[in-house]
This record gives C-alpha cells, sequence and structure tokens, in this order.
C-alpha cells in the first residue's frame, strides 16, 4: 500500500489538472484497503478510477483514494440466476466473471473478446476502470454497465464492514446509480461481478454500428455467421476513435455533458422554431435530444478559448487544448455552454463528469 502526503494528481485525471490532494493512498487488495482505512488520514475521502470522468476544480483538501485490485477471474460456483442478476443475460448460460475494481474497463472488454465472450463489446475503449464503471454506470452504442453488472462487491469507508449489493440494489439509471446519490462517498468498491455470454448475444441497434459492422464482416471476406464479440469490439473502437479524442494525446473527461430527456411538447416547440432536422430518440419519460447537437447548434462545435475548447468532432467534449487548462477556464466553458444552451432551447444541461 502506498500512502502520499500532499500529492499531485496530474497523472491521475484525464483531463489533466494540474491540483493537489492533502493525501493519496493506492491499494493492491482488500487487506490493504482496511489497513488504510484505520490511519488517521485527512477527511473528506474520495475514491478514484481512472480520473477519466472527473474535473478537478482546485486542489482538494483531503484523502484520494484509488484501487488496484487488478484481477480477472472466472467464477466456476457462483449462483447468478436470483434476484437481481442482469437483465440482459438472465436467464441464459453465463460465465460470472469477477474484475477487480482498478481493472481498466478496455482490459476486461478485450479479455471477455478474445474469449469469444458476449456482453462487454460495445463498452470497447472506454478509458475508465470497473469500480467507477460500477459507479458511473456507463455507457456505450446501446450498452450500460448495468447490463452486465450482477454483483458489486464493497467496503463501507466508515467501518470496514463487507458489503455485497445485486443489480437489483444498486438504483441504476442513466449515468446514475445509488453510488453517485444517496450513498456518495460510503462504500469503496473492491470487486465486480459480471455476467458474460457465450453464445451470441450482439446489440447493434445503436446508430449505424450495425451497417458497420456488416461492412467489417464483408471487407473480412466473413458472413454473418462469423460475428463474434471481437468484431464488434474493433467496430466499436473504430468508431470511438473516429469522434473522441484520445486521453494520451487530448485531455478530457469524455462527454461534458448528459443527454437531456425533454416532453414532447418541449421537443415540438423545439423541432417548430428549427431551421434543421432535430435528431431524437424516443426514451422512458420523453425524448431525448442529443446535447452535443444543441450545443453545436449554438455554435460551441470547434470554439476555443484559452486554453480550452469544445472538441471539433464532437461538442459534448471539452478538451484541455494545450494541457496547461486550468479549472477555472473549464468551467467558466461549462457555465457559457448552459447559457447559451438553455437561452436558445429552453434545456438545462447537466453535467456527466463529476465535479471535485
Ligand atoms: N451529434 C451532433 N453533432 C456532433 C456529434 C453528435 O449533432 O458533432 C448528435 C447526432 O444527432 C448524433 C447524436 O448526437 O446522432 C449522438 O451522438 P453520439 O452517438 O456520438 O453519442 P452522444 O449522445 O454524443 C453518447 C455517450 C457517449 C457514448 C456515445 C455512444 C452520453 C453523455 N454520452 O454520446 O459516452 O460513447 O453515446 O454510445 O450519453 C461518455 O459518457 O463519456 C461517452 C463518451
Amino acid at each position: 500500500m502506498k500512502v502520499e502526503r500532499n500529492y499531485n494528481l496530474l497523472k491521475h485525471n484525464t483531463f489533466r489538472m494540474n491540483c493537489k490532494c492533502a493525501a493519496f493512498v493506492e491499494y493492491s487488495s482488500e487487506t490493504q484497503l482496511l489497513e488504510a482505512i484505520s490511519l488517521e488520514l485527512p477527511k473528506p475521502w474520495f475514491h478514484i478510477g481512472a480520473g477519466s470522468n472527473l474535473l478537478l476544480t482546485g486542489d482538494f483538501p483531503g484523502t484520494v483514494f484509488h484501487s488496484k485490485i487488478r484481477h480477472i477471474n472466472v467464477l466456476q460456483d457462483f449462483d447468478g440466476t436470483s434476484d437481481g442478476a442482469s437483465d440482459r443475460l438472465s436467464g441464459e448460460k453465463n460465465i460470472f466473471v469477477e474484475v477487480g475494481s482498478g481493472v481498466v474497463m478496455d482490459e476486461f472488454c478485450e479479455w471477455a473478446a478474445l474469449q469469444g465472450l458476449w456482453g462487454a463489446e460495445n463498452l470497447s475503449n472506454i478509458p475508465g476502470e470497473a469500480g467507477a464503471a460500477a459507479v458511473q454506470n456507463v455507457g456505450a452504442y446501446g450498452v450500460e454497465a448495468k447490463d452486465i453488472i450482477v454483483e458489486v462487491r464493497c467496503i463501507e469507508a466508515t467501518t470496514g464492514a463487507k458489503c455485497i449489493f445485486r443489480n437489483g440494489d444498486c438504483g441504476y439509471g442513466y449515468r446514475e446509480s445509488r453510488f453517485k446519490g444517496e450513498w456518495k462517498g460510503r462504500y469503496f468498491i473492491t470487486e465486480v461481478i459480471f455476467a458474460l455470454s457465450a453464445s451470441p448475444k450482439p446489440v447493434l441497434d445503436y446508430g449505424n454500428l450495425r451497417t458497420a459492422v456488416e461492412g467489417k464482416l464483408e471487407s473480412l471476406g466473413l458472413g454473418q455467421a462469423d460475428l463474434s464479440p471481437r468484431i464488434v469490439r474493433e467496430v466499436v473502437i473504430e468508431t470511438r476513435k473516429g469522434k473522441l479524442p484520445d486521453v494520451a494525446e487530448l485531455g478530457s473527461a469524455g462527454s461534458f455533458f448528459k443527454n437531456p430527456v425533454i416532453s414532447e411538447e418541449h421537443f415540438r416547440k423545439i423541432e417548430a422554431e428549427s431551421q434543421t432536422k432535430v435528431p431524437h430518440f424516443v426514451v422512458e419519460g420523453g425524448i431525448k435530444v442529443p446535447a452535443a447537437w444543441m450545443i453545436e447548434q449554438c455554435g460551441w462545435k470547434g470554439h476555443s478559448e484559452g486554453n480550452v475548447g469544445v472538441y471539433s468532432k464532437q461538442p459534448l467534449v471539452i478538451v484541455n487544448l494545450s494541457g496547461d487548462a486550468k479549472p477555472e477556464e473549464v468551467v467558466a466553458l461549462e457555465q457559457k455552454i448552459i447559457t447559451s444552451v438553455e437561452e436558445r432551447f429552453g434545456v438545462k444541461l447537466h453535467p456527466e463528469v463529476e465535479h471535485l
């Protein structure tokens, strides 16, 4: 276990904010975590993953924890059939996999695809870690982490008690969970149990994913019967790389805002006032209008001010253009975008990125 004082978090946030915390703890096992929480470390406590969905707004006066629990184990005798098992794969003969909270999600997705196991391929190339994926309910191309999460294993921060939550306990919604809401800061996730399937379970209905996958099969001289999680993974990676900045080259925290859901009436008003076709998706509770579209309509796409900017290929992403952006610059741009979208469309955008 590593405990550092007055620690710079530059390497621990993909936005590359130059901010410090009073103490930083990195642990590789549950025992080490229990040892760490028994120390008199400065409060408040905050747990990070890869820092890929995080905006540090200044120096943090407390302790930042980071998991390096990094095993991927297939569970042979796990009973995942009872209440709370993942909706998407329930009723199937699943393979249950225990993934340490510090495993990079994409390493798990790659592992699953190489085993020929279905379920995680659409989540390929997301820069976060497994523990954070269970908190944030990360999602991409029609699949969310909650669709394959069966169980989340945690340590309660104040008591050190071991707690196990089934999928149904976690209050999952679009980029939401109890870990982000009423339980915020209460539990440190040590492992996530995912359900994967050996029989084909492709989810290809998002955007042009199906067409892209068919094109890929054709280019490889393969037919539908050859479709594999590896092929879907490759297409997802190519699609993401074409749209989203590589955090190793350009600092960002992925989508900065959530996609808002508005009423049908509100949508019709926007449609009537718009010169162009308004992209939208009917979802539970209303109509989802891509925040990227609204931000683009307000003229922000590719806009830059000082060290920050709105990514030219995907306006939902705010980028650290020079690498030297200050948190205040990001927050100022965020506020301007929120205000202009609200004035133009009457829709209040909410950040997807966590602010610390
Ligand atoms: N759009 C534009 N202009 C653009 C780009 C997109 O108008 O320049 C509109 C289009 O209508 C497009 C729609 O936005 O059809 C959706 O775009 P995209 O498929 O890229 O998805 P998104 O809604 O912008 C969401 C997630 C991403 C995830 C993609 C793919 C959120 C907040 N973001 O973005 O997740 O990769 O779908 O599934 O839900 C992340 O959370 O960090 C993230 C990258």
